[in-house]
């Protein structure tokens, strides 16, 4: 029985909330707060039990402790954006409250993301004797404890690691993105970026593909080399990897929007003068861009996210390959969601579930492989993203 408070009323936060009423043993009182609160009511009126709404600005540590000193919840999930990765931490210090995100810390002026922001609270939440969980989602979050997993049951050493997410799915726009638009244009269009030989390498964005065939039935896809934040964890946790990428699928359609964007100057983050008032393009962007959220109905198909590893076992060489499909529409029939929010929004759910029945407990920061997989393993089969294991 524990209150939880969940932050951000988008794509995400409406699974998380969707979810986390499906398990009313663990998550007994629920409130939903964002920037608007009508979106929360909007959510609240499509669940199954009464849940809190409440308006905050997350990007205030004053609003968040008043609200977190009036509801008292044991626990905060944040799926607002990255952004308020700082200011959500200080308030849970401030109100004595465990933490779990889905994404790490990015400045607003700068498309960097990094895990010293957030690592820099290990003491803080040590000395607090409180929990905060870091990037408790699919990539990151379920590809970190596959790896984890990996490395207990199939490996002795674990050599080269490849996450590789394919979402084969069809919204039928000309062109959206399936998660916040800002935050994920940020993402494509960073350099690419791998661990190899010790060191990392860097390479235009998108300028690395190769094809791989994905599993039951989805087929060859073209897959490009980028950056994606829990390869710092993983190369950190795991010293034995000699290499370790991440790779992505993008549709012809959705890479040809994209660099007409960049090439007009759509996609800068820095702020121009318009009519006297400043704005910031990728953000004007964002507003004429379908809401993620909107997309729910309209996507069919489905999305396919992995662990490629190459390692020792019993002194022989083994390559192994683990992963998860989500079909949308079957998600969209559950929680009226999509299958990236949804393979977002069950990790997360299950990290809070994990902390406050004790199964996953600690003080400090924490990123997902430094926990037990087990006990995770084993709810995602019973809560919506069953995972199958390959020896190749
Ligand atoms: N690990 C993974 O696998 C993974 C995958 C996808 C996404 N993510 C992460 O999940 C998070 C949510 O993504 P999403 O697609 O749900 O985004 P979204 O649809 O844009 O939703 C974000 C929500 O946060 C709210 N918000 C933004 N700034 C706020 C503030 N200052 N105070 C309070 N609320 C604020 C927004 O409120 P308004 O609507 O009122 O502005 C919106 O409802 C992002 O951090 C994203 O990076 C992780």
């Amino acid at each position: 029985m524990s209150r939880v408070l969940i932050i951000g009323a988008g794509g995400v936060g409406s699974v998380v909330v969707h979810k986390c009423c499906q398990v009313p043993e663990v998550f007994s009182d629920i409130m939903l707060a964002s920037r608007t609160k009508a979106k929360c009511d909007a959510i609240a009126a499509r669940l199954p039990r009464p849940i809190q709404t409440a308006r905050v600005d997350a990007d205030q540590v004053d609003e968040l402790v008043a609200l977190m000193g009036e509801f008292k919840p044991e626990l905060c999930i944040n799926v607002a954006l990255p952004y308020q990765d700082l200011t959500i931490m200080d308030a849970c210090l401030a109100c004595g409250v465990h933490y779990v995100d889905t994404a790490n810390y990015e400045p607003r002026d700068e498309a960097k993301f990094e895990y010293k922001w957030q690592w820099d609270y290990q003491d803080r939440f040590k000395q607090a004797g409180l929990m905060a969980l870091l990037g408790s989602g699919f990539d990151p979050g379920v590809t970190n404890v596959f790896t984890a997993w990996a490395r207990k049951h199939h490996f002795d050493e674990i050599h080269e690691l490849d996450i590789i997410d394919c979402n084969a799915g069809d919204h039928g726009q000309p062109f959206a993105t399936n998660f916040n638009p800002e935050i994920n244009i940020r993402e494509v269009t960073a350099p690419a970026r791998h661990w190899e030989g010790g060191k990392w390498i860097e390479t235009p964005a998108l300028s690395t593909a190769e094809e791989f065939d994905f599993p039951e039935g989805i087929g060859p896809r073209k897959i490009y080399l980028m950056y994606h934040e829990e390869l710092e964890s993983l190369t950190r946790h795991f010293p034995g990897l000699r290499k370790a990428r991440f790779w992505m699928t993008f549709s012809d359609n959705y890479l040809r929007h994209l660099e007409v964007l960049q090439n007009v100057g759509m996609t800068s983050i820095k702020p121009i003068d318009y009519n006297g008032q400043q704005i910031v393009p990728l953000q004007f962007l964002k507003a004429v861009l379908p809401d993620p959220a909107s997309l729910g109905p309209l996507t069919h198909g489905r999305t396919c996210i992995g662990c490629l590893i190459k390692g020792i076992k019993d002194g022989k060489e083994k390559k192994y390959y683990i992963y998860n499909i989500c079909d949308h529409g079957k998600c969209y029939e559950e929680v009226g969601a999509q299958a990236v929010s949804y393979t977002t929004g069950v990790p997360a759910m299950i990290g809070a579930m994990l902390m406050l029945t004790g199964a996953w407990r600690g003080a400090g920061v924490f990123n997902m492989e430094q926990l037990d997989p087990a006990p995770f393993m084993e709810k995602l089969n019973l809560h919506g993203l069953p995972w199958t294991e390959v020896i190749l």
